[in-house]
């Protein structure tokens, strides 16, 4: 989603704006704008683009003043254009405003406002926040009042920040994330802790519906009806602040090399909480585990083995679902979300969903002190540090070993993965030897127009997050397809042109998938398998190393997945870190 960013101190701040919003470019990346209070004028300047190109064309850093906001977008409202980007002016340039989420009833309000003379500059539902804040500031001259009179008439997820001529910076939220770093020289106001990590370690998290003031030397909290607040300042994770890309060309690469070393200590930390975890589990009459996207996937891996190996009655739903299939969620029931960022706002309103109907909420996120990590029972953390790679990699594979070594732990080590956790992480470092290859096999797919991922049973939801991966980073179209489903419908879509990959290890899947990889190939198309066994019927054969225990297969075979997607953007001449029309961090619905 859009990032903000505001700073009130004694530093200059566009050098700063302009680095927090490069640190947290991955949350939107349509367009960039930062605004400054110099000498009781406030100067926006904004572009079409990255940070590093609209700051190299519109030298961003070297705006004056000691207050400021800025703002990364991902477009909902309005193209992707200059003059929709953020911030967006009032009427008499005296305010300015970023803003992240969606404002549901900007038309009645753009409406009203028009009525009372107020003129529109942009197509984004955004703006109405600044013409409302002019509206009230006219009336009484005083932030904290209008301010709560501009949120009582917002409807729908809200953070936004603005910035007052006088040098005032203030802000709310309402379900999208927005906290403050307080520093020696002043507060930074950021929609992620990576906006002011490289400054400061002390955080406050704000409450929904909070509003905040920066004035002068001092912050104010306070509540929707404006009695002051305290929040208590958090210590976050300084680690967070090492988000360079090392010797590698991008972030997506190193993320996919950083995996053998996650896997290595995720979980060993946090012993005691697994054991909630699994107490939990146990005593639920059925678990519901879900996710978005690549959390998703996580989510189908999880129910298989919770099912199958700790016989634990396990059911999934798609968080954009979840609400629409409420019955049979109890106070009987667990609700196991995963995600990475912790912000998505289907998974939170999926999770709210279960709550209300009295459900228990475990997560696993990454981000300890994102929303769900706050609003579940219990939650356990991957500590796979910061993903920037706009399509998920690392967190995955985290997120899967982490499930498997509670499930382990559930069936009393059946699954193995325990014992078998360094023979996995040699494995892995075997499978990332293959990149030179899959780059050479990238070539060749080059301008494949369809390809089709294949795999049964537990190594069905990888060929769906292979297929994902391909789709978010080199744009051809993908599709994870269950083999067995093959006949039932996609085998007419397979012609001389087609390109299937098979996940295809050798275990008892392996071979039902042989015989549907030789009716594709009667087809005319490629074959590229993926296994420990090579065979007669791949035309591309790409080996991961063979494990005995070949339960743990998943978190080997995605890894060449995720390599070939890589190198299939790089010959593609896509940018793999940042695919286009989307964003790390999905807050809306
Ligand atoms: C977005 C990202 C995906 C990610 C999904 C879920 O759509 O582009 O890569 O898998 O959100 O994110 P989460 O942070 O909840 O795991």
């Amino acid at each position: 989603m859009c990032s903000i960013i505001g700073y009130k101190g004694q530093l200059i701040v566009a050098p700063l704006l302009v680095d927090s919003l490069k640190r947290m470019e991955y949350r939107g990346y349509d367009s960039v704008g930062i605004a400054t209070i110099n000498n009781g004028k406030i100067l926006v300047k904004k572009g079409v683009g990255k940070v590093l190109d609209v700051n190299r064309r519109l030298d961003l850093s070297n705006m004056g003043g000691h207050a400021g906001i800025g703002h990364t977008r991902w477009a909902t409202h309005g193209s992707i254009t200059e003059k929709n980007a953020h911030p967006h002016y009032c009427c008499t340039d005296s305010m300015a405003i970023v803003h992240n989420g969606i404002i549901e009833n900007h038309r009645v309000l753009m409406k009203e406002l028009i009525d009372l003379g107020h003129v529109f500059k942009s197509d984004t539902d955004s703006e109405v926040i600044a013409h409302l804040l002019e509206r009230y500031y006219a009336e009484q001259k005083n932030i904290k009042s209008s301010m709560i009179k501009t949120c009582k008439r917002l409807k729908g997820d809200y953070a936004f920040v603005a910035a007052l001529e006088d040098g005032t910076i203030c802000g709310s939220r309402c379900n999208e994330p927005l906290m403050i770093g307080s520093v020696d020289t002043g507060f930074f106001i950021s929609s992620d802790i990576l906006g002011f990590i490289r400054y400061t370690d002390k955080a406050i998290f704000l409450e929904n519906r909070d509003i905040v003031v920066i004035d002068s030397k001092t912050l104010q909290i306070y509540d929707p009806d404006g009695n002051p607040v305290n929040r208590s300042l958090t210590q976050v994770a300084w680690e967070l602040a090492a988000i360079d890309k090392g010797k590698y060309s991008h972030y997506t690469l190193k993320e996919i090399h950083e995996q053998p070393f996650i896997v290595e200590k995720v979980g060993v930390q946090n012993l005691d909480k697994i054991e909630e975890f699994c107490n939990i589990l146990r005593n639920s009459k059925t678990v519901f585990l879900t996710g978005s996207g690549t959390s998703y996937h996580c989510a189908l891996i999880a129910k298989h083995i919770l099912s199958n190996f700790a016989k634990i009655h396990a059911e999934t739903m798609i968080s954009s679902e979840f609400q629409y299939t409420l019955s049979g969620i109890d106070n009987t029931s667990v609700l196991l979300a995963f995600s990475q960022s912790g912000e998505t706002a289907d998974v939170l309103q999926a999770v709210n969903a279960a709550k209300r109907m009295g459900a228990k909420v475990l997560s696993i996120v990454n981000v300890p002190t994102s929303s769900l990590a706050r609003i579940s029972d219990s939650f356990l953390t991957i500590e796979c540090g910061p993903e920037i790679g706009v399509a998920a990699t690392k967190s995955f594979t985290a997120q899967l070993s982490l499930t498997y070594m509670i499930v382990d732990e559930l069936c009393n080590g059946y699954l193995g993965f325990k014992i078998n956790r360094q023979i996995l992480v040699d494995a892995l470092q075997e499978a990332l030897a293959a990149e030179n290859e899959i780059h050479g096999i990238a070539e060749k797919l080059r301008d494949a127009r369809d390809i089709y991922v294949l795999g049964r049973s537990i190594h069905y939801p990888i060929a769906l997050e292979g297929a994902l991966k391909i789709k978010e980073l080199s744009y051809i179209h993908a599709e994870g397809i269950a083999a067995g489903e093959l006949k039932h419908g996609p085998l007419a879509l397979i012609d001389v042109n087609s390109y299937v990959i098979i996940v295809n290890p050798n275990d008892t899947t392996s071979d039902n998938n042989i015989a549907s990889a030789h009716e594709i190939k009667a087809r005319g198309a490629t074959i590229i398998g993926i296994s420990n066994k090579p065979d007669e019927v791949y035309d591309i054969f790409i080996k991961i190393p063979f494990i005995k225990c070949n339960i743990i297969y998943p978190i080997i075979e995605v890894l060449p997945l995720q390599i070939l997607a890589y190198y299939l953007s790089l010959v593609k001449n896509v940018d793999p870190d940042y695919p286009r029309n989307l964003a790390k961090s999905v807050t809306v619905r």
